[in-house]
């Protein structure tokens, strides 16, 4: 299959405003891999905010775009759209031939073997609704559980809630330790002949843990339980193999992992989707339709109804080329590196604590601060030109675990530096001088 190059065909690329003052990409050795080279890939990342240059420090609520995406979606929008998997023309083809060279760039980001198993979606909210709609619909019944670890997003815990109460499943809550990491024993404890699905996160976006979840699916496999793992923090930490970790079901967000919002995939075990009924009816699922007899697609497409989001797909396999290019290993040892820093230089700031202390985690520091509002928090680093985001992170039972509604999180990723930390750090250190 050729895969048509969308971004050389652009005659000239559209050049956003905001892109004309950045400093020109520097090529780069494939497998280099630094912060600051990572950094000149980002247009955004040179803007200033609040009369400061920009400290993103919100990337566990979304990532940043590279240029190679975006050019990548003005090369694709500016000469190449066209719909797919119908209409006999090249621009068809062309479409069809990215969106499934997508596909199968997924599966290898995955370490999933067949990219018949990787359904596109919206994002993991859609890909847990899929799962919970389908596979749940059909393979609950009353008494039978799913346990979800307390610290769950809302979108691996509300889903479930939804099923449970059409099929009379139970929701089974996963105790946390006094660290953030899921009690062990507890989940031992839980784990019976009724356990029919255990949800739970690669890596939690409130408190950072990254679970054992290659022992956790083992486990639940000894009772015939299914696994799904929401992967929407993780991918773009370290490097994740569905086929290792034996998941049933993995699921992540393109926009979260450099790439654009309203995409994402969910693999699921190829004997597992083959059985799913499709969630949605429409257009590109079916075989045949007949008011006697509607036969549907094979899957994936069974499962993917209507005109997916092409572009979408086209900007994440762009994410995934920019992304494969770097050392993944290093990537993440220096996101290890800096979240250490963070940690111990926000340990010098009077009254903050930081939320969560689990061993194995992401960069994700979530922390309260003596005397202030979350969002006041917030609110003060913006003036400063630094984002991150205050609330309940859609965590509201990780965070009740330690007696908070909200709380304040800055979020690293692979383009942060230690001088962006250091600025953090200071106008932490001035607000409580200020208010002091
Ligand atoms: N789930 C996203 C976050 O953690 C929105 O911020």
């Amino acid at each position: 299959m050729t895969i048509p190059d969308l971004t050389r065909q652009l005659p000239e690329a559209p050049v956003l405003p905001a892109m004309s003052r950045q400093p020109a990409a520097v090529p780069r050795p494939r497998g280099a891999y630094s912060a600051e080279t990572a950094r000149q890939d980002f247009p955004v990342l040179h803007r200033t905010v609040n009369g400061h240059p920009l400290v993103w420090l919100d990337n566990g609520a979304t990532t940043q775009k590279p240029r190679q995406v975006i050019e990548a979606l003005a090369a694709y929008y500016g000469t190449a759209n066209s719909n797919i998997h119908r209409g006999a023309h090249t621009m068809a083809r062309e479409a069809t031939e990215a969106y499934e060279a997508g596909r199968a760039a997924v599966a290898r980001f995955l370490g999933a073997p067949d990219p018949a198993s990787i359904v596109f979606v919206r994002g993991t909210t859609e890909a847990v609704n899929l799962v919970a709609q389908s596979w749940g619909q059909d393979n609950l019944g009353p008494g039978d559980d799913i346990l979800v670890p307390v610290l769950e997003h809302h979108s691996n815990i509300v889903p479930w809630q939804m099923v449970a109460g059409r099929t009379r499943a139970r929701v089974v809550p996963v105790p946390l330790t006094p660290e953030g990491e899921i009690d062990r024993f507890a989940y031992e404890d839980l784990l019976s002949s009724r356990t029919r699905l255990v949800a739970l996160s690669h890596a939690s976006n409130v408190l950072g843990t990254v679970p054992p979840v290659r022992e956790m699916t083992a486990l639940a496999h000894r009772y015939g339980a299914k696994v799904l793992v929401d992967g929407a923090q993780a991918v773009a930490h370290f490097p994740v193999d569905v086929t290792e970790l034996d998941a049933d079901f993995y699921a992540f967000s393109g926009h979260k992992l450099f790439a654009p919002t309203g995409i994402g995939a969910l693999y699921a075990k190829p004997e597992v989707l083959a059985d799913m009924r499709p969630w949605q009816g429409g257009g590109n699922m079916i075989d045949s339709v007949d008011f006697g007899l509607t036969t549907f697609a094979p899957v994936p497409h069974r499962m993917e109804a209507g005109t997916g989001n092409i572009g979408g797909v086209i900007g994440l396999l762009a994410a995934l080329d920019w992304l494969g290019s770097f050392d993944r290993d290093a990537v993440t040892a220096y996101e290890e590196g800096l979240m250490a820093y963070a940690r111990q230089a926000m340990a010098t700031v009077p009254g903050l604590e930081l939320v969560g202390a689990a061993p194995e985690r992401i960069a994700v520091l979530t922390f309260t601060l003596a005397g202030h509002d979350p969002a006041a928090v917030a609110d003060w680093l913006d003036r400063d030109g630094i984002a991150i985001r205050a609330g309940h992170h859609c965590a509201q039972p990780a965070l009740a675990h330690y007696g908070l509604e909200s709380a304040a999180r800055a979020s690293l990723a692979l383009y942060n530096t230690s001088e962006e930390v250091d600025r953090l750090v200071a106008s932490l250190h001035r607000l409580q001088q200020t208010s002091g």
